[in-house]
């Protein structure tokens, strides 16, 4: 017995430049953000820095080569903007562009589409140093950057993903500060979210112009909120809250037309007449990521009246200290439905890093992902029957790769990645996956 994927269902993976690529400077390639932010002490482990990463940009052909071997029909990848751009703005480094114009075509004479995303985090340090998301302008810079992809691959690309994870470049990187730039300025956070959905406004009029063919669409992480079991009444309203936060401000714009009702007070100092109608212009599809579910709690120490809580006890959790929960990842799915108006999604990530050892024969039998995937592919299985309209997945990720803050020793890849040699070597998970892909269907156990 097997449960089956509807017809036409949709198997790629995922992967971003800054986390794979390294040839750090090789080419001509600019400085982005996850450099200086790697190279400041105490803020990525072990000081990892993403200058050799997997050596993907002189490997490419090797792991092309493997995503064919899994079955992939799409591959999601980023291009690094100051690898096309070195300054942000300004003069275009045609070796750049060649890398991905190089992985394009390898991509079609290996029977698999294109879907590059634009903006996977790694922004031009030149732009930071103006002051990045914070600044207006951004929206302005990266429309001109994403013109400048579309006029070299544009006639290859199936689907255009704008960004990946708005959410996180705003209330991670500005507000949090665990990720580049590092800043722990809440209103600049604000600032920063608007503008991430203004400049992916602006760009979906340029590819639109440009590459009238191609479908595009953007990268939400969805988040289902809970309170934690024993304060249910006391903090379903800060679980709302927090979905408002992570969900609304970067979907309700492009699929309603305006902010959450809750934090409209917050973001109107930064909203222009006709910015909201520039968001609000219709999109192909949406990229769902969904990892774990989110507990909150009250808090009064920052800006918001929640944090993280840690979840409950009687979840297994993967090597990142994140909760294993199936049932979460349909209520986030169900989540995109009710909220967005049922729109075409595609499961953009989703996965998990576990302690991975390899055998003596060099094999990495990776029980606790493929036990982790069966469990969310069931989760997702259940929203599909329940009228979802999902038609695709990808997991994160190929490889092995640089998890940002906490560096290489998380391990997401379905093919282990040995750093000392480089070497890559399929795991059970992939083996799993390529099954599961061939037969369009999870088997049961
Ligand atoms: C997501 C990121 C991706 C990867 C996974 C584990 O938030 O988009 O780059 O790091 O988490």
């Amino acid at each position: 017995m097997t449960m089956r994927f509807p017809e036409g269902f949709l198997w790629g993976v995922s992967t971003s430049s800054y986390q794979i690529e390294g040839g750090a400077p090789d080419d001509g390639r600019g400085r982005s953000i996850w450099d200086t932010f790697c190279a400041t002490p105490g803020k990525v482990a072990n000081g990892d820095t993403g200058q050799v990463a997997c050596d993907h940009y002189h490997r490419y052909r090797e792991d092309l080569d493997l995503l064919r071997d899994l079955g992939a029909k799409v591959y999601r990848f980023s291009v690094m903007w100051p690898r096309v751009i070195p300054d942000g703005g300004g003069m275009v480094n045609p070796k750049g562009l060649d890398f991905y114009d190089r992985i394009v075509d390898g991509l079609l004479e290996r029977g698999m589409r294109a879907w590059p995303c634009l903006y996977h985090w790694d922004l031009p340090q030149t732009l930071q140093d103006r002051g990045g998301w914070a600044n207006r302008d951004i929206a302005g810079w990266f429309a001109e950057y994403a013109a400048v992809v579309a006029r070299r691959i544009g006639d290859r690309v199936e689907n255009w993903v704008t960004f990946n994870e708005p959410s996180v470049s705003a209330w991670v990187g500005y507000e949090e500060g665990r990720h580049a730039p590092g800043l722990t300025d809440p209103r600049a956070a604000v600032r920063a979210a608007h503008h991430l959905n203004l400049a992916h406004g602006r760009a979906v009029s340029v590819l639109r112009s440009l590459t009238p063919k191609a479908g595009i669409g953007t990268v939400i992480p969805i988040h289902k909120a809970r309170p934690l079991p024993q304060f249910k009444e006391r903090d379903g309203h800060l679980a709302a809250l927090f979905e408002d936060k992570w969900n609304g401000v970067f979907l309700d714009p492009i699929y309603r037309g305006r902010y959450p009702a809750s934090l409209e007070a917050r973001f109107s100092e930064h909203v222009r007449d006709g910015d909201l109608a520039e968001i609000h212009r219709p999109i192909d599809f949406l990229g769902v990521n969904h990892y774990f579910p989110s507990y909150v709690q009250p808090s009064v120490k920052g800006a918001w009246p929640f944090e993280f809580a840690d979840p409950p006890l009687f979840f297994r959790r993967t090597e990142t200290n994140w909760a294993i929960d199936g049932q979460a990842f349909y209520e986030a799915l169900l989540i995109v439905k009710e909220r967005c108006g049922n729109p075409p999604v595609y499961v953009t990530e989703n996965g998990g890093a576990f302690i991975d050892v390899v055998g003596p024969d060099g094999r990495v039998d990776d029980q606790d992902r493929i036990a982790y995937y069966r469990e969310y592919l069931a989760g997702l299985q259940r929203a599909i029957s329940e009228g979802a309209d999902v038609r695709g997945f990808m997991p994160w990720s190929l490889i092995d790769n640089f998890e940002w803050a906490v560096g290489y020793e998380k391990r997401f890849g379905l093919v282990h990645v040995d750093y000392r040699t480089l070497r890559r070597t399929p795991k059970a998970s992939f083996d799993f996956m390529r099954k599961v892909i061939a037969a369009n269907a999870l088997p049961r156990v």
